[in-house]
């Protein structure tokens, strides 16, 4: 079977930044370290004022496509995710054909595009569309892009203010790919929560503690799911392990979860015995209450040795870096955690090819997806021309007056005008409303 999976990745930041303990921690009268230490955030990427889902989405294709040498007869699909639409109707993904229209010779009139909603998770799922048409016969040998674009913007003094960000990912979905191709097998857990939800509002109602604890146990789930497919999973079976990260600290948990799974039943489970004793199990306890407090101390021990902190050090760390550095992306969260995997291999000179990393993705309301990706000979060269650095670095710094005026611009319920604090340059920009409420877009040389 030939292998499909993602070819390229291009990443897009907003292009505004907020410095999470030197900036927003004081103004809150909040501990820096809550923000360093606690969510693991140093900053949040934002929006300037002439952002928006489509041009940071048709930014990130741009460049995909010029980077590939790609027209738009190439593309046979372009599909996004996103939780930050502002069309009931009419899908963003035509926004950002529009844009890319005004930039490429021909048009995508003969592409399929549509746009996917599941919170978080969404991006994935359309990563799974775009593989099963091409392994449906049905892709006439075109490529497919998926874009997971956000404007993770909380209401002011909402709890999830603290994890905000703005950004896109886009990633070419293709037969043979460069990057990693992505395994038949997955899992899912699935289940109907009110954790994180927006009934027809902009900013989400979210129960913050819930959200957490739902993330884990559907996570929990879809790893059960996907090991009735796939197999046991097992520590050493995996160069990284990128999940979605709406801030390294719910990662954090998730990773020394998931290790106490993968180790039950090993011979690391043994190993550890002396030290910390054996996992604690259902049959030795009287009631639940006492056997989930057992784990939790199983689960603290577990923590503090040497062994789980050298595997989450190299398995699961290198995957928050850029999110620390962006916040919370929704759509785009665990293809940045992939691709900040994937650049700590580059920086360290892996050998990583024909590696396996397991990605597990998560959406409120709520689902989980798992599945595995082996890293393909291309990696090194598609890694080397993501240029996500030299756009981190180059984000203009708001002080806390100018982040109110910018969350301010980027809210519907509010009529402001604010000039925008950097200069667009070869980018597609918002250009107002049309006649009809339609968003408008131009591209800046
Ligand atoms: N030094 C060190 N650590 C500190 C600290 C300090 N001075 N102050 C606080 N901390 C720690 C806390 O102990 C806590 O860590 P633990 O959970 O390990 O105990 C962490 O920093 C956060 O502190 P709080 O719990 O006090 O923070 P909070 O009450 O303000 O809210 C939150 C945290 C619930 C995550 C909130 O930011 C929120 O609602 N976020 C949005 C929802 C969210 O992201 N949920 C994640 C799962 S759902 C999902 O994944 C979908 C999605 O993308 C939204």
């Amino acid at each position: 079977m030939t292998a499909v999976g993602i070819d390229a990745i291009e990443i897009r930041t907003g292009r505004l930044k907020l410095d999470l303990p030197g900036t927003f921690a004081p103004a809150q009268g909040e501990d820096p370290e809550k923000y360093t230490k606690g969510l693991g955030l140093n900053a949040s990427s934002f929006p300037d004022s002439y952002e928006d889902i489509v041009t940071m989405g048709a930014n990130a294709a741009h460049r995909l496509m010029e980077r590939k040498g790609l027209t738009p007869e190439d593309v046979g699909r372009i599909d996004v995710a996103t939780e930050s639409a502002f069309d009931n109707s009419k899908p963003v993904s035509t926004y950002v054909a529009g844009c890319l229209e005004q930039v490429f010779d021909g048009d995508f009139h003969h592409a399929n595009k549509g746009e996917r909603k599941f919170a978080c998770v969404a991006a994935t799922q359309a990563v799974d569309d775009a593989y099963n048409w091409i392994r449906a016969g049905r892709s006439r040998g075109k490529a497919a892009i998926v874009i997971a674009t956000d404007t993770a913007l909380y209401a002011r003094d909402d709890p999830g203010e603290a994890t905000q960000g703005a950004g896109a990912v886009a990633m070419l979905i293709t037969e043979d790919p460069n990057l990693v191709e992505i395994s038949a097998e997955q899992g899912y857990g699935s289940a109907d929560e009110t954790d994180f939800l927006k009934p027809q509002q902009q900013f989400p109602s979210v129960d913050g503690k819930r959200s957490m604890q739902v993330y884990l146990a559907r996570m929990r789930e879809a790893v059960e799911d996907f090991e009735s497919v796939a197999g046991a999973t097992h520590p050493d079976d995996y160069a990284y392990i990128p999940y979605h990260t709406p801030f390294p600290g719910m990662v954090r948990k998730a990773g020394l979860l998931g290790y106490r799974h993968m180790i039950r039943d090993t011979s690391v489970e043994d190993d550890l015995a002396d030290e910390i004793g054996r996992q604690p199990r259902r049959e030795a306890f009287d009631d639940d209450e006492a056997y989930e407090e057992a784990i939790r101390e199983y689960v603290d021990a577990l923590a503090e040795t040497e062994h789980y902190q050298e595997w989450y050090a190299a398995t699961v760390e290198p995957t928050l870096e850029i999110s620390r550095e962006v916040g919370n992306w929704y759509t785009g969260s665990v293809h940045i955690a992939r691709a900040s995997a994937l650049r700590d291999a580059y920086e360290k000179d892996v050998d990583l090819e024909g590696q396996r990393m397991l990605v597990g993705s998560y959406g409120s309301g709520a689902q989980a997806e798992v599945h595995a990706e082996t890293v393909r000979e291309g990696w090194r060269e598609e890694v080397e021309a993501m240029n996500v650095d030299e756009q981190l670095d180059r984000r203009y710094e708001l002080s806390f007056e100018e982040y109110e005026e910018i969350h301010d611009a980027h809210n519907h319920d509010v009529d402001s005008d604010v000039e925008e604090l950097t200069t667009p340059d070869s980018e597609f920009v918002f250009d107002g409303w049309g006649r009809m409420g339609e968003r408008q877009y131009r591209y800046v040389e």
